[in-house]
């Protein structure tokens, strides 16, 4: 979950990071740490931040917890229907929430919507006309109702009452708004509001799975007191969840952040910790014990985690490639170095262990130069490193997400799951190593993986590691997005 702290880090990100924020809201570093620690901004301060990211594209939220890009490019239509419900006056403040994001919303009301609200407040809020009537000959005139239903990216019933809801399943089309659902072609999504019997009610949960079934999207009401007293679901469900449901339909995969022209989607504000490359266990100051690991594949996590908007720990063994853009990379060079590295860098929504970390360090490491003697070859005493991907799962911090690689010589499938198992981590990239030539992995720019879950197994196409970290980070963020 993003908490106060997360989101004005990323709104800081944003904005050039610490220095550049404080320059801003002409501060020093200490009363940036203070509104970390209690949580608030004053309220000039929050203001100046506000206007600064809307400048430059983005939409912060303090209150509401978001930080989310504003649709500035092509403006996204939300035909939105109001249907009749106590909920209905929330669906003004909804309305105005929308567009401060940039959106542009068109209003239709149903019959007993306008009991509730007049469409008069909303047209004033959103400065076009609302439509009700389905046979009004003005609007017919001026846009026609088919048209009306077409011109949008997306339909959202906010609320939607039972009846409304057995009206769309059933195909009904009596009204302006009722007939709008079955003449759309654009995405539909609903946010119901009703008693909580009469959510639970067969009749209405069938209704709802019709619906489901044909695409609609639901935003579910949520637990509480209700307008009639009564307790249970079946509350409108916060503002701020409706609109993220339709960024996550509408906001384009590829909005590009004004920053960094890259783009900047679904990991927006969360923090992704990486390991990458190998580890060096020093047997002497000039020798060391590692493996082929390149950091190829873990660098390109980090810089694919970047460009969906996440705030990235990437923490590299010695590797021969350049730091990814965007990403804070330490360098470390032992496996114990990575391992307090990661402890230090918690919390994080997500940590993926890509780095090929040494299983055993040299206990009796000389402190100069070993040299060849007489006596015989030196013994060199082993101990086990800690296991980084281990830890971090059974961390009292962990991570919402833990995702481990298993680089396998030998029946990679059956390995790869007793280790997501042994480890207990949530998902684990398993690939087979030690092939030579088009199956070599270690330093080459292609990889090919099977990704296991509690669910089950996905091979994935041999493709280049670029392209598996997007995959990767897909995957993630439909993880974090179904949560
Ligand atoms: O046990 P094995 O090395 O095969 O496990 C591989 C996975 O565990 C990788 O995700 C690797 O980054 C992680 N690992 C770790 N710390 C270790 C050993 C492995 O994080 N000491």
């Amino acid at each position: 979950m993003s908490d106060f702290k997360t989101i004005l880090d990323a709104a800081i990100q944003q904005l050039g990071g610490n220095e550049a924020v404080q320059k801003l809201l002409a501060v020093g570093a200490s009363a940036l740490s203070n509104y970390r620690q209690r949580g608030q901004l004053p309220a000039a301060k929050q203001a100046i931040l506000e206007a600064e990211l809307t400048q430059q594209g983005w939409y912060l939220d303090l209150e509401g917890l978001q930080l989310t890009p504003l649709n500035s490019g092509q403006q996204k239509r939300i035909l939105l229907l109001i249907t009749g419900g106590i909920a209905a006056y929330k669906a003004l403040e909804l309305a105005r929430r929308l567009m401060d994001r940039g959106y542009q919303i068109r209003g239709v009301m149903s019959k007993s919507a306008m009991e509730f609200i007049t469409p008069l407040s909303l047209a004033a809020l959103t400065g076009e006309k609302v439509y009700s009537e389905l046979f009004s000959l003005t609007d017919e005139a001026e846009m026609g109702h088919i048209r009306l239903a077409r011109d949008a990216d997306i339909v959202l019933v906010a609320p939607a009452t039972a009846n409304f809801l057995a009206k769309m399943a059933h195909g009904l089309a009596d009204d302006l708004a009722s007939t709008i659902c079955l003449a759309t072609d654009c995405p539909v999504m609903i946010a119901p509001a009703m008693n909580p019997i009469m959510w639970a009610h067969p009749a209405t949960q069938a209704n709802l799975e019709t619906l489901k079934k044909r695409g609609v999207t639901l935003i579910a009401p949520e637990d509480g007191d209700t307008a009639c007293g009564e307790i249970g679901t079946g509350r409108l469900a916060e503002t701020a969840v409706i609109i993220a449901g339709i960024d996550r339909l509408l906001a384009p995969q590829k909005i590009l952040s004004p920053l960094s022209g890259k783009s900047a989607a679904g990991l927006l504000g969360r923090h992704i910790l990486i390991t990458s490359g190998p580890t060096y266990e020093p047997i002497d100051p000039v020798r060391y014990i590692a493996n082929h690991s390149s950091g190829k594949q873990g660098h390109a996590l980090a810089e694919a985690c970047a460009k969906a908007g996440a705030k990235v720990t990437l923490i590299s063994g010695p590797v021969q490639i350049p730091d990814p853009e965007g990403v804070e990379t330490i360098h470390v060079t032992t496996a114990q170095q990575m391992y307090d590295a990661c402890i230090t860098a918690l919390p994080a929504d997500c940590a993926i262990c890509a780095a090929a970390v040494a299983d055993w360090k040299v206990v009796n490491h000389g402190t100069q130069k070993i040299k060849k003697t007489k006596a015989g070859t030196p013994q060199l005493q082993l101990a086990e490193n800690p296991d980084i991907l281990a830890s971090l799962s059974q961390h009292e911090a962990r991570p919402a997400l833990v995702i481990g690689f298993a680089a396998e010589t030998e029946n990679l499938n059956r390995n790869a799951k007793a280790k997501r198992e042994r480890k207990k981590c949530d998902w684990i990239v398993a690939n087979a190593v030690g092939g030579t030539g088009q199956d070599a992995v270690f330093g080459k720019d292609t990889n090919r993986v099977t990704v296991i879950d509690a669910q089950g197994h996905e091979d994935w196409q041999q493709t280049s590691k670029t392209q598996i970290a997007e995959k990767l980070i897909t995957r993630i963020e439909a993880w974090f997005n179904e949560r």
